[in-house]
Formats: C-alpha cells, structure tokens, sequence
C-alpha cells in the first residue's frame, strides 16, 4: 500500500493526508513527552489506548451537539479527522488548582477553586507554550473576539460534559487541555474541537483515593502509564470490565 503523505508530525501524534479532501488520518504513537519533551519515554499500547478514548470523548461530545473534528476510528491506531485550521492557542479549563496554576498563584494542590477558570496558551514548544492574557490574543491577533467567546463557551460544555462523565465512575475532572479549529461551511466559518481528549491532557483523580490517573503518573514517576490509562478506559466500559493491564493489547480491538 502506497504510504499516506505526512502532514505534521507532533509529539504524541503524526497527521496524514487523509482519503478525501478536507480528512486526516490522526495517528497516536506510544511516545510520552513531559516538561516540553525534556523527559521522553515510549509507553508500550499508550497511542492505542488515546486513541480509544479520545474516540470515546469526541463521540459523545458530537452526541450532545458539541461539534469536533472526530469522523470515525480507523484502526487500533488511527482516526479520520476534520481537516481544520488550528488556532494558535491551548485551552485549559481547571477545576480544581492543580500544576501551573498550583505553582504560579501558591494554591494548594487540589484546593477548589470559586468557578471552573479557562485560561489561554499560546501554541510555541519553543517558548514552552506561555500564558497569555486576552489584550495578547487580540492585539497579536491569534483569534477575534467572537472566536474567544465562542472558545470559552465550547471548553465549558467540554468541562461538564466531561466533569460528569469523569464524575459517573468515580474520578475528579482536575483540568484538561483542549485545542479548537477553525472549519468553514462555504461563506461560514465555526470552530469546532480538534487534537484529542485523552488521559495525556487531562488530570483524573481517583475521587475516593486521590490516586492520580493522568500523565502525571509519567511526570512525577508514580507508577506505569500505562496501567493508568487501561484503568480510565475500564471505568468508562472502553475495554472490557475484566480487562486487565497485561491482556491490553489483545483486548482492545
Ligand atoms: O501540565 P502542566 O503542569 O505543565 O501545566 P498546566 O498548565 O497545569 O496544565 C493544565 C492541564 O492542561 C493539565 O491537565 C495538562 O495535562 C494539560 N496540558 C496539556 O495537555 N498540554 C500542554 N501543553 C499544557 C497543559
């Protein structure tokens, strides 16, 4: 079989030219980067887990009317995307205080925090992805004022969505990161979910035992990533409920 044509290829993801115009084929590798990839690692079955899940999250988001760029699962590996343009800007919805934020303000990890806050990077691994504040975002002009409205109001129904889902088999929606894209309908332009939904841009907390089920497993060495995952995914009856961590490749498709 002819190989696709790369489109990019990112730290936990490659995009490839996909079978019609206006697809991509999403690939999600194994690859576990921390700390602006400073810390790598290759977690066996970690993509096929991703890309289960952000399937799962994606689907039901579609479910409710919160539009993403998720088409369908081809393979344990791989999904066909919406084609879109991403705007330049992480988006983060927090919870609870919990890493940067924890840090940057002394908020104690884990303390509530008076509403769910979005906040706003700018997309650059080589400046390691920095805050920005509103006043940046419009006069630099990474997206108007209507697309900001609109991203916040799309990341909100992606929090409770997810907050409720999380909440329904026992974990806690700390934070999460989401990246939004920009797709056009002839003259009319939206903004839909792009990139992925997985436990790699999340942080899930066990609500009756704090235990942590995100990437920071990998990013403070708390145990197998893995495991983590494979746990997320059988709460959430993505595998099987007896599916055990060392069956987890077999299992999944
Ligand atoms: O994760 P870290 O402590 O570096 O940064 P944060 O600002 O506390 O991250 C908030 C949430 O966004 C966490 O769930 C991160 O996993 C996620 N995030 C991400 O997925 N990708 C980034 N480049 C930055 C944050």
């Amino acid at each position: 079989m002819a190989r696709r044509k790369k489109v990019y290829e990112g730290k936990a993801k490659i995009l490839y030219e996909g079978p019609e115009p206006g697809t991509y084929v999403q690939y999600f590798k194994d690859d576990a980067t921390a700390f602006n990839a400073e810390k790598r690692d290759v977690i066996e079955g970690k993509g096929v887990l991703n890309n289960r899940l952000s399937e799962f999250f994606m689907t039901g988001l579609g479910a409710i009317g919160v539009p993403t760029h998720f088409l369908k699962r081809l393979n344990m590996r791989e999904q066909l995307v919406r084609q879109v343009e991403i705007i330049p800007l992480e988006v983060i919805v927090r919870n609870l205080a919990a890493g940067t934020l924890a840090t940057r303000l002394g908020l104690e990890e884990g303390s509530t925090l008076p509403r769910p806050i979005v906040e706003f990077c700018l997309k650059d691994d080589k400046l390691g992805d920095p805050l920005v504040s509103e006043e940046h975002i419009f006069a630099f002009g990474w997206a108007s004022q209507q697309d900001l409205d609109d991203m916040v109001a799309l990341a909100l129904r992606v929090n409770d969505f997810m907050s409720g889902l999380m909440y329904g088999v026992g974990i806690k929606l700390v934070d999460f990161k989401i990246e939004i894209g920009r797709v056009w309908d002839g003259d009319y332009q939206r903004l839909i979910v792009a990139d992925e939904i997985s436990p790699d841009s999340c942080r899930l907390w066990d609500i009756e035992t704090g235990q942590k089920l995100d990437k920071d497993v990998f990013r403070r060495d708390l145990g197998d990533l893995a495991d983590a995952y494979t746990e997320v995914a059988r709460r959430l009856g993505v595998l099987p409920a007896n599916a055990t961590p060392m069956t987890r490749p077999t299992l999944i498709n």
